[in-house]
């Protein structure tokens, strides 16, 4: 894995135009199956505790899911895309984000170093075996930020159901190659294309039984054929 290419890919596919139209999407989403589904989830597992909670999100994008988490003490929001971040700053439901405690921090986050036990819930919402891979390593960091009776929520990307870009998105990207500046005067938000890192389910279970981590399951989700035209795994581990 070379982290510094991964870091550069995502700093470039989530630059400042990119993050602006996903955070202005934020708004539509919530009334979205796949958005309901994550942050049910994510509500669930943040009031499962009988204490304030310091929670840790890996790749917070713009913050979509900051007003699910209940029972807050401390959130950690990490994204290593300077302008994701900032969006951060003002999430959508920003009025029901239930903590004013948040800590952004802008960096890859193979990089960082917290102390062991420093966080009770770890959650991660369309990033690992996405957009960054999915090591036994890092897994094992994880493991160690988490205290003990600490919980962790991830999805990764099917292999096996990948969104296929659209014939659009494709006529655009040609376009973009072709005619760049016309299509920068037009003011046309261009997705760049980025190496992805979906795993089968077979793959997911080698990776996480090497791991410390002890107590597991994986459940599978399609997202509604409306919304998001792929599938993910789900793991639900505990320390
Ligand atoms: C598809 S967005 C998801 C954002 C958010 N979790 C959500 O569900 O809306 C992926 C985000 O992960 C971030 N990301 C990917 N790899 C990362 C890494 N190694 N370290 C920190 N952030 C990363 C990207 O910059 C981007 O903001």
């Amino acid at each position: 894995m070379n982290i510094e290419e991964i870091e550069a890919q995502n700093k470039k596919k989530y630059n400042e135009e990119f993050a602006k139209e996903y955070r202005k999407n934020d708004e539509a989403k919530l009334k979205n199956k796949d958005f309901n589904h994550y942050c049910s989830i994510l509500k669930e597992m943040s009031s499962s505790f009988n204490h304030k909670i310091t929670i840790l999100d890996l790749g917070c994008g713009t913050g979509t899911y900051f007003h699910c988490l209940e029972n807050i003490e401390k959130l950690v929001a990490v994204d290593v895309s300077p302008s994701m971040l900032e969006m951060a700053h003002n999430p959508v439901n920003a009025g029901e984000v239930k903590t004013q405690n948040i800590e952004y921090i802008c960096s890859n986050f193979f990089k960082n170093a917290f102390s062991n036990e420093s966080f009770d819930f770890i959650y991660s919402v369309g990033v690992l075996g996405e957009l960054s891979p999915l090591e036994i390593d890092f897994l094992n960091k994880i493991y160690n930020w988490l205290r003990p009776g600490g919980k962790l929520y991830f999805t990764v990307m099917d292999i096996k159901n990948q969104p296929k870009e659209s014939l659009y998105r494709r006529l655009l990207n040609y376009a973009y190659q072709k005619y760049m500046r016309f299509i920068k005067r037009k003011k046309v938000v261009v997705i760049q294309k980025v190496k992805k890192y979906p795993l089968s389910e077979t793959e997911l279970k080698r990776i996480f039984e090497k791991t410390n981590f002890k107590t597991y399951s994986i459940s599978f989700y399609q997202s509604p054929k409306n919304e998001w035209k792929g599938a993910h795994y789900e793991v639900f581990a505990e320390k």
